[in-house]
């Protein structure tokens, strides 16, 4: 079977085993443990900022975040279908009193324009803008990179109006293989970034928020109450360090994987790339495209695929979503191309 569906199915290799298994461990709720902490410091280095706490998952970074930025009745911007809002069960309002003001984007970019027109006048009726939510690579778009010129004019803007701009780069480590800038330089516009070590780069679990020091020992605090503090959770950063130091640049490869693909499924009558760009179909390992109706719903042409060996999610009653990751090689995205070939003509 080839596991199209997320790069989150990965298992970790035995070299990320013994890393696991070797990792010296403490008690990082009553005071540190050490191999959290040297995680930590390394991707707080890697991206620049002064500070990391490392968390079970990337929905409770982002939702620390959130509680961190916004005091209760505030709203954040962001974009319609990012993950903060489409994803995380609306936890902003259930567990931090916060809204949400979505606006629907272009490859899952929004424009200044567009923020500056949605943001509430300073009144007593209005609820008070005080936060913005990016994403990148945003997933729903397909894995797409930001328009960076136009995250420097947000950057900005929140700067000139004091509200704080929060990076959910999830797969940050993708955006940076595939826009060829440092991690650094695509964090330096945020407040916080959240990055996932359980994506591309393959560790089974962890995530970490990053930025100034003030805002992670705020963090640290929130991070207990939503229950994440972890104790031995060392064997976890392990992983995660282990990922770091041998799955970041491969990533290119997945994106080659991805990109082969796009072009074998753009040559296939009755499947179309969504949202294609005149000069490339994906930017980096996710592929959506399209079915025509004469193939089925994407539900029942997933079902075929899965019957034929390869496991996908129907992403839109009309389109299907594969991802690459370190599982996948060039011999698979060949093999799926065959399948899909003949289960549309
Ligand atoms: C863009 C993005 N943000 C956040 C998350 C949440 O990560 P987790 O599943 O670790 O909570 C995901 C999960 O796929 C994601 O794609």
């Amino acid at each position: 079977m080839i596991d199209l569906r997320s790069d989150t199915v990965t298992v970790p290799c035995a070299g990320m085993r013994r890393a696991m298994t070797e990792a010296v461990v403490g008690d990082d709720v009553i005071d540190v443990d050490p191999t959290v902490q040297q995680l930590q410091e390394r991707i707080a280095d890697l991206l620049g900022k002064e500070a990391a706490i490392f968390m079970p998952s990337g929905t409770m970074t982002n939702q620390v975040a959130v509680r961190l930025h916004c005091q209760r009745g505030d709203e954040f911007l962001c974009e319609y279908g990012c993950h903060i809002f489409t994803y995380e069960q609306a936890a902003f309002a259930s567990m931090s009193g916060v809204a949400p003001h979505p606006l629907v984007g272009s490859r899952g970019n929004l424009t200044l324009e567009q923020l500056v027109a949605a943001r509430r006048p300073d009144n007593e009726h209005a609820a008070r803008t005080t936060l913005v939510c990016l994403e990148h690579t945003h997933n729903r778009a397909g894995g797409k990179l930001l328009d960076w010129a136009e995250v420097l004019k947000i950057e900005a803007w929140c700067r000139a109006h004091s509200m704080r701009l929060h990076l959910d780069g999830a797969r940050l480590f993708n955006a940076a293989v595939a826009a060829g800038k440092s991690l650094a330089e695509l964090a330096a516009p945020f407040d916080t970034v959240s990055v996932c070590f359980s994506k591309g780069l393959g560790a089974p679990v962890g995530s970490a928020l990053v930025g100034r020091r003030e805002y992670i020992a705020q963090a640290r605090r929130h991070r207990k109450a939503f229950g994440g503090g972890m104790r031995q959770s060392g064997f976890l950063a392990a992983a995660a360090l282990y990922a770091l130091e041998h799955n970041f640049e491969r990533l290119a490869e997945d994106h080659a994987n991805a990109s082969w693909l796009a072009e074998a499924i753009q040559n296939i009558p009755g499947l179309q790339i969504v949202d294609a760009e005149s000069n490339r179909l994906v930017d980096t390992n996710i592929v959506l495209f399209s079915v025509e109706p004469r193939l089925g719903t994407s539900a029942e042409f997933a079902a075929k695929l899965e019957a034929a060996g390869v496991r996908c999610f129907p992403f839109s009653p009309t389109s299907i979503r594969f991802v690459t990751h370190l599982h996948i090689t060039r011999d698979d995205v060949a093999w799926v191309a065959k399948i899909l070939s003949q289960l549309s003509s």
